[in-house]
């Protein structure tokens, strides 16, 4: 992205540690919502085509309870899902600048195809209550003429055909976003793709970036199913109108689906972990990933406990397990990004202070073009460098301050009299840098005389 390059000034050293910190911060709303939204969709689809094959009423109640707990409503899809990825592109392309990263390409597509996934996602949702109310009034108004009726029945139709088709799409484009948001992560993370160009090629043949896809999916699987039992058994002291039968069906289906998922998760790591340069690695990087590890593996255990004794009493913690484990691994995320840009950041923040200089010098006027305009509103009225005027000819008396700037800028500020053929020359009260500044130039002018 030359653009952002271009627009993107280089940072000092405090600016980027705040930015490093901006990140995390960012991806703690970010990466929790889209994980809940990619899981959810996915589940609510699948339960969605079961329930219709098998004409079983359950799993369509499953699929619209899984779609509305984990999409919460249509704003927080613009602030937890498109704004901080969007804001995630400016950031990086701080940190990575001049760095020519394909980082900053694949964060825009991720952008991009997040902002069509979502708004996928949210017509099915809301296509699907639709689908029900057109459903349940076409079939209770039974003495309604049949003009009516079959008007119902189209409206039911066309509401589900927008709701098979949003929903899918919704699913790829998510997915498709995911992929690209690992990759412009972990793009980040490896210095030896920087100033590469870039192809599809190397995006989907990359053993790193797709472990590390795999990793962030099953994550995604495993928060989906806590947020589900936290939402259904422990939020506001549980859900109340729940028959025995549903509360048993969600609990068992969620921890099943979860810890299934939860049995893939330590090879993901470690398959993920060891995809990763050496350059990103550190002592940290593993303390925090094992801590994340320990939090799941007791999360889990709990998980086995409810679906063994058949009860919900772990729903709250096993929830708040899994969202500290998720932490860490933003955090240690984050620590491999700090270690593989540390070179980077240091070569930006003499970059900043290199141009802070140039910032100095151009704004301290020791230039020629306001050592010019100074002569011109000041000076010239009286001089010329090659006549008299009223005052002598530059060119024969700045022989003797030829390097002798300062002697030169002495006079200017404070003309004494020297040639008794010319009246004393007035002081003219100029600021010292503006004095030195058209000192400067009519020594480099007179030069071509
Ligand atoms: C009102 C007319 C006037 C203005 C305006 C004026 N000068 Fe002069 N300048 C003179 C005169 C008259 C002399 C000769 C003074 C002397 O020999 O004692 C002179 C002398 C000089 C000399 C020669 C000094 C020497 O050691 O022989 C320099 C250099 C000079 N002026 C630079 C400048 C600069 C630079 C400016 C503008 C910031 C300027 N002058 C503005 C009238 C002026």
């Amino acid at each position: 992205m030359e653009f952002l390059d271009n627009l993107v000034l280089p940072q000092s050293a405090e600016h980027i540690s705040l930015l490093h910190y901006m990140t995390m911060l960012i991806l703690f709303l970010f990466l929790p919502f889209i994980s809940m939204v990619l899981g959810g969709a996915t589940l609510s689809i699948f339960y969605k085509i079961k329930g219709l094959k098998e004409n079983n009423s359950t799993y369509k109640q499953f699929s619209k309870d899984l779609i509305e707990i984990t999409t919460i409503n249509k704003s927080s899809g613009v602030i937890l899902g498109m704004v901080p990825i969007l804001a995630l592109v400016l950031i990086f392309s701080q940190l990575l600048h001049t760095a020519n990263s394909p980082s900053i390409w694949y964060l825009s597509v991720s952008f991009i195809s997040i902002t069509v996934g979502l708004i996928y996602i949210y017509v099915y949702r809301y296509s699907l209550s639709f689908k029900d109310i057109f459903d349940s009034v076409g079939s209770a108004q039974k003495d309604v003429n049949h003009e009516l009726k079959e008007q119902f029945s189209s409206y039911s139709e066309r509401a589900k055909i927008v709701n098979n088709k949003s929903g899918v799409w919704g699913l790829i484009f998510l997915y498709l976003a995911t992929y690209f948001y690992v990759a412009g992560i972990t793009a980040a993370f490896s210095t030896e793709t920087w100033g590469v160009k870039s192809s599809i090629l190397n995006l989907v043949s990359s053993w790193e970036i797709f472990f590390r896809w795999i990793h962030f999916v099953i994550g995604s699987f495993i928060l989906t199913g806590t947020v589900v039992l936290f939402n259904f058994f422990y939020w506001e002291g549980g859900r109340k109108n729940l028959t025995q039968e549903y509360s048993n069906f969600v609990r068992d289906r969620i921890t099943s689906h979860t810890l299934i998922n939860g049995a893939f998760l330590p090879i993901a790591i470690l398959l993920s972990v060891f995809a990763l340069p050496s350059s990103a690695l550190s002592v940290n990087f593993f303390g925090l990933v094992l801590i994340g590890l320990v939090l799941l593996f007791i999360a889990f255990h709990m998980l086995y406990d409810m679906l063994k004794n058949q009860h919900t009493k772990h729903s709250g913690s096993a929830f708040l397990l899994v969202l500290f484990s998720l932490i860490f691994i933003v955090i240690s995320d984050q620590t491999a990004i700090n270690n593989s840009t540390k070179k980077h950041s240091v070569v930006l923040a003499a970059q900043f202070e290199e141009s802070l200089v140039q910032l100095k010098a151009a704004s301290g006027g020791v230039g020629a073009i306001s050592g010019l305009e100074i002569y011109n509103t000041k000076c010239a009225a009286c001089h010329q460098f090659d006549r008299k005027l009223v005052g002598p000819p530059h060119k024969e008396v700045l022989v003797k301050y030829e390097g002798d700037i300062d002697k030169l800028v002495a006079f200017i500020n404070n003309p004494t009299k020297v040639d008794p053929a010319y009246p004393p020359m007035p002081a003219q009260g100029l600021k010292p840098n503006e004095a030195k500044a058209v000192a400067k130039y009519i020594l480099e002018e007179v030069r071509k005389y």
